[in-house]
């Protein structure tokens, strides 16, 4: 069975993200073709990147480096709960990604997105980089409106179809995060 990491994307004081990814994980847990774990990466306490050597090198040198990409190489595929900021991801979530390279490389990736227009921008600059990174990112995904997903903008009150769509993204994922152990151990 794959194990499928939910991202937390955001580390800023009252960010969504954290209410996002725990109903994230509320409804993948009632599947059974897959194990799930929420990661937040503020737990990881990670500076902007303080490393010498290019994460591709993969030489690491910093205990938090250390720690981050041993919970990131755990995992089959991820699903990045991601804010937009000025139409990219959230420079956590973008410094996160960064500091690793081979822990990334040929797993899978869905997408759960949230601001004024869905987050699809943050995410179509995600794609960019998963491409860099040798991650096979997913067609669906779940696009949450400020508008109508959160009272007053603040408390998050997600429209009851997109469960639907968050669980066909990790149908897509779940395959696609299959498929690509099947490749990392030829
Ligand atoms: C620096 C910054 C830039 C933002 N830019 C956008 C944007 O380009 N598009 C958008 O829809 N929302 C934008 N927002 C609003 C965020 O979507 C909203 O604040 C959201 O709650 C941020 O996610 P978080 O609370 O999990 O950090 C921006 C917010 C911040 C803090």
């Amino acid at each position: 069975m794959v194990k499928l990491a939910i991202i937390i994307g955001s580390t800023r004081p009252g960010r969504k993200a954290e209410a996002v990814a725990r109903w994230v994980y509320q409804i993948a847990k009632k599947r059974k073709d897959a194990q799930f774990e929420v990661v937040d990466i503020q737990a990881f306490n990670l500076p902007l990147l303080d490393e010498a050597v290019p994460p591709s090198m993969g030489q690491y040198s910093q205990p938090h480096t250390k720690a981050w990409a041993a919970k990131i190489a755990s995992f089959d595929g991820y699903v990045f709960v991601t804010p937009e900021y000025n139409h990219a991801p959230s420079g956590a979530l973008k410094n996160a990604i960064d500091y690793l390279y081979a822990e990334w490389n040929n797993k899978a990736a869905g997408f759960v997105s949230y601001g004024s227009a869905g987050g699809a921008r943050a995410v179509e600059q995600l794609r960019l980089i998963m491409g860099e990174l040798q991650v096979a990112d997913v067609r669906a995904q779940v696009m949450l409106s400020l508008f109508t997903d959160f009272e007053n903008f603040t408390t998050f009150k997600p429209a009851a179809m997109h469960e639907n769509y968050v669980n066909t993204m990790l149908d897509q994922l779940i395959a696609w995060a299959g498929a690509m152990t099947v490749l990392r151990n030829k």
